[in-house]
C-alpha cells in the first residue's frame, strides 16, 4: 500500500495551479443522467472519487468517454440498466447523488445504502424523505433504496433541516424535470451548488436562488447536453495556503477563485499570513516563524467549511498560543487529533470541541490517514515537523487531492511516494 514520506522544515515557494472541485465535479456528472445529448464536462480532477462516479455511470451502461486533458463526455442515452451498485457506492458516498436524477429522468433507481462512513453515521434520510415528497415510492431493502415514481416526479415545497450539499443537489437535479415548480427552503448555499446549477441551466433546466437558502427550480420536459467546465476546488486551494502559513514561504496559487474562500482567508490572515488576490488567483507570504492560534467552529457555507477543520487543528497545534476548534457539521471528526498528538501536538478532545495548545515544534512519526482532509492535516503536520513523517493508508488523500505530492514538491517540500 502506498504511502508518503516526508522530511520536514521546508518553506514553501513557488506557484501551483488549483484543480477542478471534486465536490463540483460529482453532481456534475450524476446530472448527465438528466440529459438527452452527450454532456461534457472539463476541468475534471483527476481524482479515485471522480473515477468512481465514472465507473458507476459506465456499469448502468452510460457511454463515457475520456480525453488526455481530462475531459469527459458522458451520454445517458445508451443506459441499460438503473442500479447503483453496493460495491461501488460503499467507496464513495456521492454516489446518493444519482438517485435524484435517475427517478426524474427514468423513473426508476436501485441505489445502495451508502452506510455509516469514518466521520460519523451520515444518514441519507433528507434525500429519501425529499423524493418521497416529489411522490416517489421508496422502499428500503436488503441495503438497497428501491425507488419509483409512476409518471413524472412532482414539483413541492421542501424544508431542509439540516442543510445538506447532496440533498439539496439531489432535489435541484430531480426537481429539473418534475412537474411544476420545486422550492427548497433552507438550501445548501455552497459554492459547488451554484456550479451544478449553473451547469443544469446550460442544459436547459430553469433554476433560480442558487447560492442562497431558497432555491426554485421550474421543471421543463426535457434537457440537452452541454459543455461546461468545473469550478476550481475550494477546499484543495485553502490546504495549500494553510500549508504556506505553517512552513513559511510565499506561494501564488492560479486558477482559483478566492471569492468562494473569505472565511478561510480571514483565519489565516488572523494567524499572521499576507494574502492577495485577483479574481481568479490567490498569493500568500508568511514571514512570521510560527503562526498565531486561531479559534474556530465549522458550519455550513458561507461559514468556516468542515472540510477544511482538520488542517486548522494541525496549523493551530505549532501556532502560538491557545485555541478551541469546534466541529458542527459531522458527529466524529477528529481521528486526526490522536495522530497530530502522535506528532507531539498537545490537543484535548471535549466533546465536538478540539482544545489545542500551540507548540514551538512537532516531531516526525508514522501516522495512519483515517478520511481525506484528517490525511490532508498529517500531509501538513509532516511538513512542519522537525524530521521524517510517514503517512500510511493514502488512498484516502487521492480520493480529493490530484497529485499532491507532484504539487508539493514544485513548491519545494521534500515528500515522496514510497510503497
Ligand atoms: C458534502 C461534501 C463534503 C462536506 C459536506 C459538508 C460532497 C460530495 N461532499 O457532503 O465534502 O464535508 O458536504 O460541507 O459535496 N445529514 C442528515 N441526513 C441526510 C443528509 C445529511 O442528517 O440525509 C446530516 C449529516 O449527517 C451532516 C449534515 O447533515 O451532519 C451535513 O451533511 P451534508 O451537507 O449532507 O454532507 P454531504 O452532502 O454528504
Amino acid at each position: 500500500m502506498d504511502k508518503l514520506l516526508i522530511k520536514g522544515k521546508k518553506p514553501l515557494s513557488g506557484e501551483i495551479y488549483a484543480s477542478g472541485a471534486k465536490n463540483s465535479a460529482l453532481p456534475i456528472l450524476a446530472a448527465s443522467l438528466l440529459s438527452d445529448s452527450p454532456l461534457t464536462v472539463g476541468n475534471l480532477p483527476h481524482l479515485n472519487d471522480v473515477t468512481t462516479m465514472l465507473e458507476l455511470l459506465g456499469s448502468m451502461g452510460v457511454d463515457v468517454l475520456l480525453s488526455d486533458d481530462m475531459e469527459v463526455r458522458v451520454d445517458a442515452s445508451t443506459i441499460k440498466n438503473l442500479d447503483a451498485r453496493y460495491e461501488l457506492v460503499k467507496t464513495m458516498r456521492a454516489s446518493i447523488l444519482v438517485l435524484g436524477p435517475l427517478l426524474a429522468k427514468y423513473q426508476k433507481a436501485t441505489v445502495a445504502l451508502p452506510g455509516g462512513c469514518a466521520i460519523g453515521s451520515r444518514p441519507v434520510n433528507l434525500h429519501i424523505e425529499a423524493m418521497r415528497l416529489m411522490g416517489a415510492d421508496i422502499n428500503i431493502e436488503d441495503g438497497y433504496i428501491r425507488a419509483s415514481v409512476k409518471g413524472r416526479l412532482k414539483g413541492t415545497k421542501i424544508i431542509f433541516e439540516p442543510v445538506s450539499v447532496t440533498a439539496t443537489e439531489n432535489v435541484i437535479m430531480a426537481a429539473t424535470l418534475a412537474e411544476g415548480e420545486t422550492v427548497i427552503e433552507n438550501a445548501a448555499r455552497e459554492p459547488e451548488v451554484i456550479d451544478l446549477a449553473n451547469c443544469l441551466i446550460g442544459m436547459g433546466a430553469k433554476i433560480k436562488g442558487a447560492g442562497t437558502d431558497t432555491i426554485v427550480v421550474e421543471g421543463v420536459k426535457s434537457l440537452k447536453g452541454t459543455s461546461f467546465s468545473v469550478m476550481p476546488d475550494r477546499v484543495e486551494v485553502g490546504t495549500y495556503l494553510t500549508a504556506v502559513a505553517m512552513t513559511g514561504g510565499k506561494v501564488k496559487i492560479k486558477s482559483a477563485k478566492p471569492e468562494y474562500l473569505s472565511s478561510v482567508i480571514t483565519k489565516l490572515e488572523s494567524c499572521g499570513a499576507e494574502i492577495e488576490s485577483s479574481e481568479d488567483w490567490i498569493l500568500i507570504e508568511m514571514k512570521k516563524e510560527r503562526p498565531i492560534a486561531t479559534s474556530l467552529t465549522t458550519g455550513p457555507y458561507p461559514s468556516f467549511p468542515t472540510d477544511m477543520q482538520a488542517q486548522f487543528v494541525s496549523l493551530n497545534s505549532i501556532a502560538k498560543g491557545n485555541s478551541t476548534v469546534t466541529e458542527t457539521v459531522f458527529e466524529n471528526r477528529f481521528m486526526h487529533v490522536q495522530e497530530i498528538a502522535r506528532m507531539g501536538g498537545n490537543i484535548t478532545l471535549k466533546g465536538n470541541t478540539a482544545v489545542i495548545q500551540g507548540i514551538s515544534k512537532l516531531k516526525g512519526a508514522p501516522v495512519m490517514a483515517t478520511d481525506l482532509r484528517a490525511s490532508a492535516s498529517l500531509v501538513l503536520a509532516g511538513l512542519v515537523a522537525e524530521g521524517s513523517t510517514t503517512i500510511d493508508r493514502i488512498y484516502h488523500i487521492d480520493r480529493g487531492y490530484e497529485r499532491i505530492e507532484e504539487k508539493l514538491k514544485l513548491l519545494g517540500a521534500d515528500i515522496e511516494r514510497i510503497s
